[in-house]
């Protein structure tokens, strides 16, 4: 099927990025947030990064005003009548997440593909918020931030999702340049399965002074050739976010590795959530 309009929930981190991504390869995008300043705030982000593509040379000013003009900000659900795939990236909560599945479901038309870009919930549980009908349509789809950049999707099917699902999603991705890897159902997938051990460890680390917070990180940058260091990285990702993929792996596979940190427990009940915040295991601007 061919994919022109996209609704895409959510214009924080994920979403805008998302949203950008597919403006970039010409789809028209409604960016949906519950309060039309939060979707517009995210078209400006997007306007940010392009205007930084611009600067470098990398983009002329006017494929940007074409891209951004691809870009709707919406605060109706209703937005998504005639979306042919809706990309859902709010924020990593079962019931904040299956709420929201449940009206767009009661908005979109049926032909339309449902893709959850949880980072960690389980694709049949969320899937289970929509109509039976709609449930062969719905599949995960997880995008790695920066979007933009990192060229990786992970796809997840449901028990329910059907083949042409996972073809749609499949041809999407290479329209969008992003490589695919398929992951079970399963809790955190394959990518945070991997990359939330290496968090804990480096948060322990740093609780038991092992090492200062820069230290760590340029252990795992100059020793290990990582792009970022553990610590940056979870400030990157947002420290809310890693606290709740931690408990979705703790609960649903359990040890050691997955329970979150005290000092992560900390920081996010002191309202250091990373670099959104200004602050977390770094202070920001760096
Ligand atoms: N948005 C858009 N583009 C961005 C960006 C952003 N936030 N940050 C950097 N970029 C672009 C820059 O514009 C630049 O583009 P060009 O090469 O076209 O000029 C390019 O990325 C490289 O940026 P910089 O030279 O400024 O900086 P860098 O070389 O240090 O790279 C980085 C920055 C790409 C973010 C790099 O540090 C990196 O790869 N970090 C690791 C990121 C990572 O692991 N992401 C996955 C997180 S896990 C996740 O997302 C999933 C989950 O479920 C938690």
């Amino acid at each position: 099927m061919s994919i022109n309009h996209v609704f895409v929930a959510g214009a924080g981190l994920m979403g805008h990025g998302i949203a950008q991504v597919h403006a970039a390869v010409g789809a028209s995008v409604s960016l949906y947030e519950p309060d039309l300043a939060r979707a517009v705030a995210g078209r400006d982000r997007i306007a940010a990064n392009l205007d930084r593509a611009v600067a470098k040379g990398k983009l002329d000013a006017a494929a940007r005003d074409a891209v951004l003009a691809r870009i709707t900000p919406v605060a109706d659900v209703r937005a998504a009548a005639d979306a042919d795939l809706v990309i859902e990236a709010v924020f990593e909560d079962e019931g904040v997440k299956t709420a929201l599945w449940a009206s767009i479901d009661a908005a979109a038309q049926a032909s339309a593909i449902f893709a959850s870009n949880t980072s960690s919930i389980s694709i049949d549980r969320l899937a289970a918020a929509t109509a039976p009908a709609r449930r062969p349509r719905f599949v995960g789809m997880h995008f790695f931030s920066p979007v933009p950049v990192m060229p990786l999707v992970e796809l997840i099917r449901g028990s329910a999702t059907d083949d042409a699902t996972e073809a749609a999603i499949r041809d999407l991705a290479a329209r969008l340049g992003k490589q695919v890897i398929v992951s079970a159902d399963t809790p955190g997938f394959i990518v945070n399965r991997i990359l939330m051990p290496l968090l804990t460890e480096a948060m322990h680390a740093f609780e038991e002074g092992v090492g200062t917070a820069v230290d760590i990180d340029t252990g795992a940058k100059v020793g290990l050739n990582h792009p970022m260091g553990p610590l940056e990285l979870a400030d990157f990702i947002g420290l809310d976010v890693c606290l709740g993929i931690m408990r979705v792996l703790e609960e649903g596979i359990g040890g050691p590795q997955f329970a979150p940190p005290q000092v992560l427990l900390d920081l996010v009940a002191a309202g250091h959530l990373g670099q959104k915040t200004g602050r977390g295991f770094h202070s920001y601007p760096r």
